[in-house]
């Protein structure tokens, strides 16, 4: 099987966006995020990831390393810190370009960036949400200031990286040597960002802490429009195999006015939800903008000699730039679905419809009855096997077809149901989580059964 093919569940039909607060409440509920500091009344913008979103993030963050470097063999990896010297953030322009143009209600005080108001709003300057006055325009940094050093006076001012990807250009000279990479190759790297949003919300939408993945592939000037094809093509590719509404999916080349300062050319891929058609993922035409400009305020030549020609230039830069947390938050907006009774369910049920590589559980070990003690010894034996190779559940609290839609509803794509006929031929119930159909297979078969359908370990 090849990357690019369709691996996705069954597909779903055309059904309603899902409204918000349907993915903040089940977040919540069944412990995928909570609001940072809740108890303290929570920080806008910030927020923590419970056990099942730990695991989700997890697999998300694995299937796109495995895709990114682990197949790739001119794509390495590195993990940079958060905190730089802070002339990295005048060289790469964050100090004077990172801002946001942002205007004030006079009557309600609530801020919104220019560049999201309604046109009408904009022309009549009035308050989208209370119709009152809006103040001039202010210029509005995004970067969040830290200090190094203990003494007062002799502290370091410096910033939160407000985007992830610096570190690749200053660590590419590194790699470059170390790893014996030539161009064209490619360093990824996925980690923390920080930005001081004017207007963080729409739950992990708009964060001010948030993680993101990046790819940075160096190229000579003369492949860039090559490569920069390649990418974007690839990576749109990508976002549509792991998603069930592909209809909701596109790509879009940015206007002139939109580009990032860094940026000659730009799309974005985007998916649709209740937001709208929403960035997913930027794909940057940086060209020589990064390397020269550490070039230039470091005083390290950061140009590249060709072993064969000799030729000396800077690389250019295609950037493939996209979020873990829009990805976690997209991904359970594809994937929930509220399904009313049928013959199969008579209660009717909510379902994550997600990929069995990305559910944060892949298999719940369910005995029938809690008080047959055989029953129970012998399911939690399976589970204990289980969950060596996979993320496994054990539950015996409820009925059967409650246990079912708990898993159902968290995504669970397998249930393995161990009833009376396992106590005479060691058979069991494998309950699939979509089309809730049910197979019997032998207990020593079930390993092998379920690793070939969530893990992705194929050649
Ligand atoms: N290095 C390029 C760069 O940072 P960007 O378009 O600003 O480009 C890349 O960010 C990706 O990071 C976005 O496509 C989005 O997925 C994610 N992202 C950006 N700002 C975010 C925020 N405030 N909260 C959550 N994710 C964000």
């Amino acid at each position: 099987m090849t990357q690019t093919e369709d691996k996705t569940i069954s597909s779903t039909g055309d059904t309603p966006l899902v409204p918000m607060e349907k993915i903040v409440s089940l977040s919540k509920r069944r412990g995928f995020v909570f609001p940072n500091s809740e108890i303290y009344g929570g920080v806008s913008g910030i927020y923590d990831f419970g056990p099942l979103g730990v695991e989700l993030r997890n697999n998300i963050r694995r299937y796109w390393w495995w895709s990114m470097v682990q197949i790739n063999d001119n794509v390495v990896g590195i993990e940079g810190n958060i905190i730089t010297h802070p002339r990295v953030w005048e060289a790469s322009g964050h100090v004077e370009n990172f801002v946001d143009q942002l205007v004030e209600c006079k009557n309600c005080k609530r801020r919104f960036r220019i560049d999201q108001l309604p046109v009408e709003n904009l022309e009549q300057n009035k308050c989208p949400v209370c119709g009152g006055e809006l103040s001039e325009p202010r210029l509005f940094n995004l970067m969040m200031e830290t200090y190094i050093g203990v003494v007062e006076g002799e502290r370091m001012k410096t910033y939160l990286r407000g985007e992830a990807c610096q570190n690749i250009y200053l660590d590419y000279e590194n790699v470059l040597k170390s790893s014996r990479m030539q161009i064209p190759f490619g360093i990824c790297q996925i980690g923390k960002a920080f930005r001081n949003e004017v207007t963080p919300g729409n739950f992990l939408f708009r964060q001010r802490e948030f993680e993101q993945w990046d790819l940075q592939f160096f190229v000579h000037p003369s492949e860039m429009e090559k490569w920069f094809d390649y990418w974007k093509e690839r990576r749109f590719e990508w976002y549509k195999s792991i998603i069930n509404h592909k209809d909701r999916l596109r790509l879009r080349p940015h206007d002139p006015d939109e580009l990032a300062h860094y940026a000659k050319k730009a799309f974005d891929i985007e998916y649709r939800t209740v937001l709208g058609w929403q960035e997913w993922e930027g794909i940057h035409w940086r060209q020589d903008w990064d390397l020269s400009r550490h070039s230039l305020y470091s005083g390290h030549d950061l140009s590249y000699t060709d072993p064969e020609t000799k030729e000396r230039y800077i690389p250019w830069i295609v950037e493939t730039s996209g979020g873990v947390d829009r990805t976690f938050l997209n991904l359970l907006l594809d994937a929930y679905e509220e399904e009313p009774p049928s013959g199969k369910d008579k209660e009717g049920r909510t379902v994550l419809r997600l990929h069995p590589w990305f559910a944060p559980v892949k298999v719940a070990v369910l005995p029938l009855q809690k008080n047959k003690e055989e029953l129970v010894t012998t399911a939690q034996d399976i589970h204990n096997r289980l969950k060596r190779l996979m993320v496994s559940q054990y539950d015996d609290v409820a009925n059967i077809g409650r246990r079912y839609r708990r898993q159902d509803e968290i995504g669970t794509p397998f249930c393995v149901t161990v009833d009376f006929q396992t106590l005479e031929d060691q058979t069991v119930t494998v309950r699939e989580r979509d089309g809730m159909s049910q197979i019997r297979l032998q207990i020593n078969e079930l390993p092998a059964y379920l690793l070939e359908r969530v893990t992705w370990n194929y050649s």
